[in-house]
């Protein structure tokens, strides 16, 4: 992105200069953090925070959280943090594990894999660098097709409240969606399950390659669990964002706690209703698309324009990490 790009940019979302600083700001609750976007890897937030939630809700008080693909740890290292605060707030206790092949991406098997974009080797991982920081990750580490099977079969664990699916290949996907082949006690009954990707501009993601055709193939074959968006999701939230399209839901309607009612009364009241609708009203003109520039109300009423920010929410500014990876030719 040159200079001109970057000012446009900045002009089209000053909310992204709004964030940079409050970014710094000591004293806001965890809540407002994962509202505004204030974590560097706000699906992360959102989804582990929402998980404790329901797994309160739920008399659930441990859970597990699962990185695919690890690479140098920074997507790890970022759910140590978010989980350290949300059990700071909630109580819930937390189990993370990250697994990766150790030595970068496999090479790809064929176009399902988009090997225009990706290579073998990519994104390799340096294990001495990233241990001394982990601080309750576990790493398990090897090929997801050998790894999952027996971590799903061992069965002994919190239940699964969250999963980042970041491995690239729509092959190594689909063996990674085998980590929801277990009974129903090893899961929330609808667990947060960001996929890293499925927007790209380069890549040209769509339904029938990647993580996109992977998660497809899953909902075709499983008729009583999907993974689903949340419906309009972005449009509830203060700032639309890039990742607000990346974050499934994966439903298990068989689940003994499906059904159970977790939502506070308060939701309920015709009042709450009333303001919810007013609140989260489509936006007044622009396109409905979050990626491309749009005007909608926020919170208090005021029209906000939004465009957006880079993946993950950061400053607005930045380049996709994709692009920052694809530019520098270099891995995360
Ligand atoms: C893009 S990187 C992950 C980046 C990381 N999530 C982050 O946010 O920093 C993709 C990773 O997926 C791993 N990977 C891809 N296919 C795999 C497979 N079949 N089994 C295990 N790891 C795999 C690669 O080793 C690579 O480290």
């Amino acid at each position: 992105m040159n200079m001109l790009q970057r000012l446009v940019r900045i002009a089209a979302d000053p909310s992204g200069i709004l964030t940079y600083g409050l970014r710094r700001l000591p004293g806001i609750s965890l809540e407002t953090r994962v509202a505004l976007d204030l974590y560097d890897r706000p699906a992360y937030a959102y989804g582990i925070y929402h998980a404790a939630r329901q797994a309160k809700a739920l008399g659930i008080r441990e859970l597990s959280l699962v990185e695919f693909g690890v690479a140098r740890g920074a997507g790890l290292l970022a759910m140590e943090r978010i989980a350290a605060d949300v059990h700071r707030e909630t109580g819930v206790e937390f189990r993370i594990f990250g697994f990766d092949m150790g030595e970068g991406l496999p090479s790809p098997r064929d176009y399902r894999d988009l090997p225009y974009i990706y290579r073998g080797g990519f994104y390799r991982m340096d294990k001495a660098a990233l241990l001394p920081h982990l601080r309750r990750g576990e790493l398990v580490l090897g090929d997801v097709r050998d790894t999952v099977p027996p971590f799903v079969r061992a069965g002994r664990l919190p239940p699964i409240g969250f999963i980042s699916f970041d491995l690239d290949y729509y092959s190594s996907t689909v063996d990674a969606l085998a980590i929801l082949s277990g009974g129903d006690a090893l899961y929330l009954p609808r667990a947060f399950c960001y996929f890293d990707d499925v927007i790209f501009e380069v890549g040209l993601h769509c339904d029938y390659t990647g993580e996109l055709l992977a998660i497809r193939e899953f909902n075709e074959r499983e008729p009583r669990k999907k993974l689903a968006l949340p419906n309009g999701f972005w449009l509830t939230r203060i700032r639309a964002a890039e990742w607000n399209h990346q974050l499934y839901v994966c439903h298990r309607f068989d689940h003994p706690l499906y059904n159970a009612f977790i939502t506070p009364e308060a939701e309920h009241t015709v009042a709450s209703v009333a303001r919810q609708k007013r609140t989260w009203r489509r936006p007044a003109r622009g396109p409905l698309h979050p990626n491309t520039a749009s005007v909608r109300l926020s919170n208090n009423g005021n029209s906000a324009v939004g465009r957006s920010p880079a993946r993950n929410g950061s400053a607005g500014t930045a380049p996709k990490p994709q692009e920052r990876r694809h530019r520098a030719g270099t891995m995360r």
